[in-house]
């Protein structure tokens, strides 16, 4: 199936994905949560079909999902990179783990590999600022407070829509104005203004937890989202309205909520069924939106 842009979201009811075996052999379709290993999803699909993939994997031994988490993550990161349109971006959002007293630097390590080994652009390493949660498996850090978000491109972003929303200081307008020159002289030249607000800091700040990260409260029974306006402010960024977005470990469905709200196709794997049944809650009240 598929659906245009105007009937984004119409079907997600329909065709949410509850069992993996329904899908064995079917061809991947937009707007669909696959409850399976991510894997076996990006299996099914063409090469390049996918504009932009955000995510949170699960990462260290953080949070066991029920026992049901299972990340292969060098298959993992070759399977996005065949899957991503030329020009696609990938937004990987991980932090480490701290075993006594030492990070497990597992972040890095990905990042570093998804570069010199599966073949994407380190493009920018920006922060998932959120307040402090306490420290992390050592008490005698400074407050534990943020996370990665790795922004990875097959070759030159194809889409950049750059956030503008940051305050200046002061917005001035442009005016002549003149400039010394090493030989002491000076030298009319025109300077720029500033506009009222410009292009964000690569740190990103949200405040997380119930009624913050969402208003769904069924969102809120996985035990690791992601808030809403993190991956819509990726999904802004690196997408426009009609293209694909795949999260390969979907959770609750925040990447398919924000997808929706913002006109693009999503594409979602889950491993574990009864997220998938958050996610399909969530996602209901959406079906009558386009
Ligand atoms: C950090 S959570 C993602 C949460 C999501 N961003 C949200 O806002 O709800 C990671 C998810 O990956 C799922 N998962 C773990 N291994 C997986 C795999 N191999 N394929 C698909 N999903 C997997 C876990 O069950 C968990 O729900």
């Amino acid at each position: 199936m598929k659906a245009d842009v105007q009937t984004l979201g119409d079907s997600v009811v329909d065709v949410l994905a509850r069992e993996s075996t329904d899908h064995a052999e079917k061809p991947i379709e937009k707007n669909v949560i696959y409850n399976e290993n991510c894997l076996a999803t990006m299996e099914r699909m063409p090469d390049g079909v996918v504009d932009m993939v955000v995510t949170s994997p699960p990462y260290d031994n953080m949070r066991t999902y029920e026992g049901n988490s299972f990340l292969e993550f060098q298959k993992t990161a070759h399977a996005l990179y065949r899957v991503l349109k030329r020009g696609g971006v990938l937004v990987w959002v991980v932090g480490d783990e701290t075993i006594r007293g030492n990070e497990t630097g597992t972040s890095f390590r990905q990042a570093l590999y998804f570069r010199d080994e599966a073949g994407f652009n380190l493009f920018d390493t920006m922060i998932y600022l959120k307040p402090p949660r306490g420290a992390v498996g050592n008490n005698k850090t400074y407050w534990q407070s943020f996370e990665y978000m790795f922004v990875l491109s097959k070759g030159k972003p194809k889409t950049i829509n750059l956030l503008c929303d940051r305050k200046n200081v002061d917005a001035r307008r442009g005016d002549n104005g003149s400039k010394r020159l090493v030989d002491g002289s000076l030298k009319k030249m025109y300077r720029g203004g500033y506009q009222k607000t410009g292009r964000r800091l690569n740190v990103w700040e949200y405040r997380i937890g119930k009624g913050h990260s969402s208003s769904d409260s069924v969102a809120h029974e996985h035990p690791a989202i992601f808030p809403e306006k993190l991956a819509q402010d990726h999904i802004l960024s690196w997408s426009n309205p009609g293209d694909t977005v795949y999260d390969p470990f979907m959770g609750s469905g925040t990447t398919a909520k924000m997808c929706l709200l913002n006109k693009r196709y999503y594409i979602g794997s889950e491993l574990n069924d009864a997220y998938c049944e958050i996610a399909q809650r969530r996602l209901e009240t959406f079906g009558s939106l386009f």
